[in-house]
């Protein structure tokens, strides 16, 4: 695994979406087409944006999600929401392209339905990864069972801490990404980050190390190198 450090959470994000149109450059020179899967949060706007300027070629791209709330897509907790207000209306990626998670469904259809949707498309190309402050991916909480299910492709799953159903993608499919880039930025996801990283390998309780010190996978972070 990489790990790259930036003076600051905006750059970090906008040096992983360079990184990220890179990779999918590779693959559709590969592979005539290409696919990625991007996460939610606050950090990734940044990059979003920076896709609705690139002037990528995102009908040759299908997209989809590594996790959503189940709340409305117009919602602000709505992570297609985010992505669509700041990269997918602007650049005018065709519908056909866009594979969100159906959360006008209940949260274990919608899953079972995305899952279905996902299987031909599977491994991804590049897979987008966040990391919460306890060290959850996706949204795999730490403790979460669904931690333990290397088969499934994607799951509904109730979040305490949030109040609130989510669909995730589940371990295998972010194991199987032929690259994975993670953006971890600002000081309160330190310790976290350091654990993920560095301390012993122990998923149940940082679900962020899923996968996350293979080979093909980037990290992009503005915490300096004596924090992580
Ligand atoms: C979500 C995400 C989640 C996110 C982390 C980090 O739906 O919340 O997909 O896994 O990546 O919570 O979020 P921030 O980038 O906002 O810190």
């Amino acid at each position: 695994m990489s790990v790259s450090r930036y003076p600051n959470a905006a750059a970090a994000a906008e040096a992983c979406g360079q990184r990220i149109l890179e990779l999918l450059t590779q693959a559709i020179s590969e592979r005539q087409r290409a696919t990625l899967a991007v996460s939610g949060g606050t950090s990734p706007r940044p990059m979003f944006e920076l896709f609705a300027k690139s002037g990528f070629p995102w009908e040759r791209v299908e997209i989809f999600w590594v996790d959503e709330r189940c709340v409305p897509p117009t919602d602000s907790q709505s992570n297609f929401g985010m992505a669509n207000e700041t990269w997918l209306a602007p650049a005018k990626v065709p519908s056909g392209n866009i594979h969100r998670v159906p959360t006008e469904l209940e949260p274990h259809e919608a899953a079972r339905k995305y899952a279905e949707r996902v299987r031909p498309f599977l491994p991804f190309d590049v897979i987008h990864r966040g990391m919460g402050p306890d060290g959850h991916t996706a949204s795999l909480f730490p403790g979460e069972p669904l931690i333990a299910d290397h088969e499934g492709i994607a799951a509904a799953v109730w979040v305490e801490k949030m109040h609130q159903w989510r669909v995730t993608l589940l371990p295998g499919v972010l194991k199987a990404a032929r690259n994975t880039v993670v953006l971890a930025t600002g000081a309160d996801k330190a310790e976290a980050l350091a654990s993920v990283l560095r301390g012993p390998y122990d998923p149940m309780k940082w679900p962020a190390q899923i996968g996350a010190r293979d080979a093909n996978v980037s990290w992009f972070t503005d915490l300096p190198k004596e924090m992580v």
